[in-house]
């Protein structure tokens, strides 16, 4: 496309999401919460983002995925301003970045208020990875987002000032904490997808007839499972901290729009001298298994 196209077919849609977006729909959208970015204040990028369609409406199917980046960005934004006090620009890394959602979307809210910011999507997915380069230069934002195809256990993520991970699948999330950690990013901010890891260690252990006081855990797949969650959560938790990070866990949307609405937010600070100790105890309390983590950072 070139730039006179582009500047009229945004001009465009910039007047269809004006008309479409009345303060009702748009209240309808939000549930009258305050979110990072509405429809009418940002078309150019939603519709890079396939959020919107060309008529600037939003397919049902789409809602989720913009309430959840942006109650990402919106529950980051005192961290943000905290490293904004620290760097003239901010250097993100978006780790499992998929199409680039919450990559584009931090773009677009620092430019719109003028910060400045770099983010950097990684994904080991080449053809998505194509896509979210195609992306970038529909919403305008190549000059400050760049997209690089690759495995996390392979980036050298040194210079970045904050690791972010929305539904990195497996241990991707895993992946994006010790990025972080080997980079010393100042901060870390992870929304878990659906690690197995504990899980699958859990259920090894109860085919092999081990028993516990963990036993019933073990052994029931859908208690094993959610369990397995919340705990490989908290034993990030006191891994991060361990290494000197000051971490909390939140909701960050509410669960009817994602069941994985666990934000982990890590601050690089005092972490806690005892939590490394607290994490094997946990590890030997639960079963003996814990996260390979454990090893890495
Ligand atoms: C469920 S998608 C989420 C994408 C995006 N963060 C979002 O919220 O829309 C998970 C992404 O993580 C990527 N991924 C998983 N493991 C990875 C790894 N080890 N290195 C790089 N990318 C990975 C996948 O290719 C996929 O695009």
């Amino acid at each position: 496309m070139s730039v006179a196209t582009r500047a009229s077919w945004a001009t465009a849609l910039a007047d269809r999401a004006r008309t479409h977006w009345t303060p009702e729909r748009t209240r309808e959208l939000t549930g009258g919460k305050e979110l990072e970015i509405l429809p009418a204040e940002a078309p150019q990028l939603l519709r890079a983002l396939g959020i919107l369609d060309g008529d600037a409406t939003m397919p049902p199917a789409r809602v989720r995925k913009f309430l959840q980046i942006n109650h990402v960005a919106r529950a980051m934004r005192p961290a943000m301003a905290e490293l904004r006090t620290r760097h003239d620009v901010v250097k993100l890394l978006d780790a499992g970045c998929g199409r680039s959602y919450l990559t584009l979307l931090l773009a677009w809210v620092a430019r719109s208020r003028g910060h400045r910011l770099e983010v950097l999507g990684v994904d080991r997915n080449a053809e998505v990875i194509a896509e979210c380069r195609r992306r970038a230069e529909l919403a305008e934002l190549d000059d400050v987002v760049t997209f690089r195809a690759a495995a996390l256990e392979t980036v050298d993520a040194g210079g970045t000032h904050g690791v972010f991970a929305l539904h990195a699948c497996d241990t991707a999330t895993c992946d994006a904490i010790a990025l972080g950690v080997a980079a010393s990013a100042e901060l870390i901010a992870v929304a878990p997808c659906c690690q197995a890891e504990l899980a699958r260690g859990w259920k090894e252990l109860a085919e092999s007839g081990a028993t516990g006081a963990f036993g019933t855990v073990w052994r029931t797949p859908h208690v094993r499972r959610e369990t397995a969650a919340h705990l490989t959560d908290a034993m990030r938790m006191l891994l991060l901290r361990a290494r000197g990070y000051d971490t909390t866990a939140m909701e960050f949307i509410a669960a009817e729009h994602t069941k994985k609405n666990t934000l982990l937010r890590a601050m690089r600070g005092t972490g806690d001298p005892h939590a490394r100790a607290e994490y094997e105890a946990l590890v030997a309390a639960t079963g003996g298994r814990g996260l390979a983590l454990a090893q890495r950072i």
